[in-house]
């Protein structure tokens, strides 16, 4: 990789992202971990999801440096609510015994691995032109090393949001996340954000997004819903270029020696523990929708492994957000690092483990026939 964003000489500081030109290459000479998602070439799987860590323009340069070939930068709407919101954020990291951890987090890897993450977020609450500009041009940058920086429109009103998808295509992104699946829509004060779950809704939303503009538009959809694959089929039949899934719960944990809510609200929460979640969505949405359609896993991934499991259960990218919040840029270059290894271990490219695993998804009833195995797994009762 020839170029980086680093602000400092390249001695004092060098870059990440050079480490990539390390990578084993195949006979071809392709590079093994490209992937595409829908017209897009991606040179890697990796997204830095939109989140505190893109909120200024260096932390997405970092995210950039550290390898992602897509970094989406932090989401924005017209709702003055939703922007003040930032003013009203808070956060808490947890181990999975309800422990409190330190913030910055411990840089034990095993402990951030683990931890759960309770937080209210807000959005981007510099004006909308003035934010669209630098995104812009971080964009620009970024093509010069063959990665995407993505605007990011969190749905409020859809007029707005479609007012300001014209506007992203104008300013040159290449790319446009929407977001229609926060948790905090029934949170955060009305009409700033939105949780949609009605399938009929989302492709309406989406088909009126999409008709405003030529860009790619990937779909960013809740997990608070009983048929994701549902959704999903919407935000396809809407002409979404990639479904993004599945968006944080929500949770509450009470406080033992206050008596209280931590931190005060019901939070968006978020863990390792989300990866099954998200797994069994896309595998379920692979299913439902189609092989060919391309979809985006978030939500629970913490390592290169994550990454390699989301992406045998279908998904073409992999975005990764509280893991680069808590543990630092360099996350995202020891994932892609990760990955690579197990693609060369495994001898194939990353785009030969899509799906792999939820196209061998099985009924109960395929299981071998074992009458009495369950009583392995019980205490003894004599
Ligand atoms: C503090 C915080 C802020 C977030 N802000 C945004 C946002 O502005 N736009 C968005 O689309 N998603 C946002 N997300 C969701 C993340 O992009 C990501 O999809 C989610 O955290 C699940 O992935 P993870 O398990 O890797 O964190 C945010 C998440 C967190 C924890």
């Amino acid at each position: 990789m020839s170029s980086s964003f680093s602000e400092g000489s390249a001695d004092e500081n060098p870059p990440a992202s050079r480490h990539f030109d390390a990578y084993p290459r195949q006979a071809t000479g392709l590079n093994p971990l490209r992937i595409t998602v829908g017209d897009l070439v991606l040179k890697n799987p990796l997204i830095c999801a939109a989140g505190e860590q893109t909120l200024t323009e260096a932390g997405i340069r970092a995210a950039l440096d550290a390898g992602a070939a897509v970094v989406v930068a932090k989401s924005f709407n017209e709702s003055e609510a939703a922007k003040t919101q930032l003013a009203h954020t808070d956060y808490a990291l947890f181990s999975p015994s309800w422990e409190r951890l330190a913030w910055p987090a411990s840089t034990d890897h095993r402990t951030l691995r683990d931890a759960n993450l309770l937080c209210r977020s807000g959005l981007q609450p510099r004006p909308f032109d003035d934010w669209l500009n630098a995104v812009a041009l971080l964009d620009r940058q970024a093509q010069k090393i063959d990665a995407f920086v993505a605007a990011s429109i969190i749905l409020a009103d859809l007029n707005a949001a479609v007012a300001m998808a014209r506007k992203v295509e104008a300013a040159g992104i290449r790319l446009l996340e929407f977001n229609i699946g926060t948790p905090y829509a029934d949170e955060a004060t009305h009409g700033g954000v939105t949780t949609e779950r009605s399938a009929l809704r989302v492709r309406e939303l989406v088909a009126a997004l999409t008709a405003a503009v030529r860009i790619p538009v990937w779909v960013k959809l809740t997990g608070q819903s009983e048929n994701v694959a549902a959704l999903a089929d919407g935000a396809r039949g809407g002409g979404a270029t990639a479904i993004i899934m599945i968006g944080r719960a929500l949770g509450m944990l009470p406080d033992l020696d206050s008596m209280s809510p931590t931190l005060g609200t019901n939070l968006g929460y978020g863990g390792a523990w989300s990866l099954p979640l998200t797994c069994y969505w896309l595998a379920r949405s692979r299913k439902h929708i189609g092989q060919a359609f391309p979809l985006i896993g978030t939500n629970g991934a913490r390592s290169g492994e994550d990454v390699a499991r989301m992406m045998l259960a279908g998904a073409s990218a992999v975005a990764m957000g509280s893991a680069v919040m808590t543990g630092g840029y360099g996350i995202i270059t020891e994932a892609i690092d990760t990955l690579s290894r197990y693609l060369t271990h495994h001898h194939c490219a990353a785009s030969e483990i899509i799906g792999k695993a939820a196209d061998r998804l099985q009924s109960f009833e395929e299981q071998p026939y074992r009458p009495e195995h369950w009583q392995q797994f019980v205490p003894k009762s004599d």
